[in-house]
């Protein structure tokens, strides 16, 4: 199977209730140094980026296949990504074709509204149209609590634990038949 990038990418921007997901702009840039300076959001994630590798960023920073930016009226908020990454435990067989990753970045002012789990579904959803069939995986830190919340909102079934970077992460798993109706 093709990577996100390859077949579909990118699409038509989406539009949810309340959100817009769309390629990242050059006017999104402000966003994303906040998003990576931010202390809260690298809090389970290796923590904020500094500032020499945020001057660092292109003019157009996160546009790559599979990194939606996710807009409310109309500035980011935050971004979802549908990328195959080498993440998951140990003696995890991947398939000989590799897996596809959730991640999700937000910024704190956004937090606590459900535009997460409104940009997520919306994303898992375009996935599911454009790769039938295909499962994603989503590996995040236990004591990360929102995200764990998150994680279990959209359908995502736990297929272990373990630990690495210190801390225990949970591995789990969606595919359109585990998505909540
Ligand atoms: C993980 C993260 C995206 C979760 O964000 P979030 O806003 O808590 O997630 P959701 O979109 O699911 O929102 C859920 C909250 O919105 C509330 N909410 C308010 N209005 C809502 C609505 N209309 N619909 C749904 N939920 C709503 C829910 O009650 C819930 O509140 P609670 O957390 O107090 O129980 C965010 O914390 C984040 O960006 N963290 C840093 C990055 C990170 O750690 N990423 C994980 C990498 S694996």
């Amino acid at each position: 199977m093709a990577d996100p990038g390859t077949a579909a990418w990118p699409p038509a921007p989406i539009r949810t209730g309340r959100l817009v997901l769309r390629e990242s702009e050059a006017r999104d840039r402000p966003a994303f140094i906040e998003l990576y300076a931010s202390p809260e959001v690298g809090a389970y994630v290796g923590g904020p980026q500094p500032p020499a590798e945020l001057d660092r960023l292109p003019e157009v920073p996160g546009r790559r296949p599979g990194l939606f930016v996710v807009e409310l009226g109309g500035a980011m908020i935050g971004t979802v990504m549908l990328e195959r990454r080498n993440l998951g435990p140990p003696g995890w067989i991947r398939p000989a074709a590799g897996v596809v990753d959730l991640g999700y970045l937000f910024l704190p002012s956004a937090w606590g509204s459900g535009y997460a789990a409104e940009a997520c579904a919306a994303a898992l959803d375009w996935f599911a149209g454009a790769f039938p069939g295909e499962p994603v995986v989503l590996c995040t830190q236990t004591a990360n609590d929102r995200s764990m919340r998150l994680a279990a909102k959209l359908g995502f079934v736990e297929v272990e634990r373990f630990e690495k970077w210190d801390a225990e992460q949970w591995f789990g798993m969606w595919s359109p038949a585990s998505a909540p109706g």
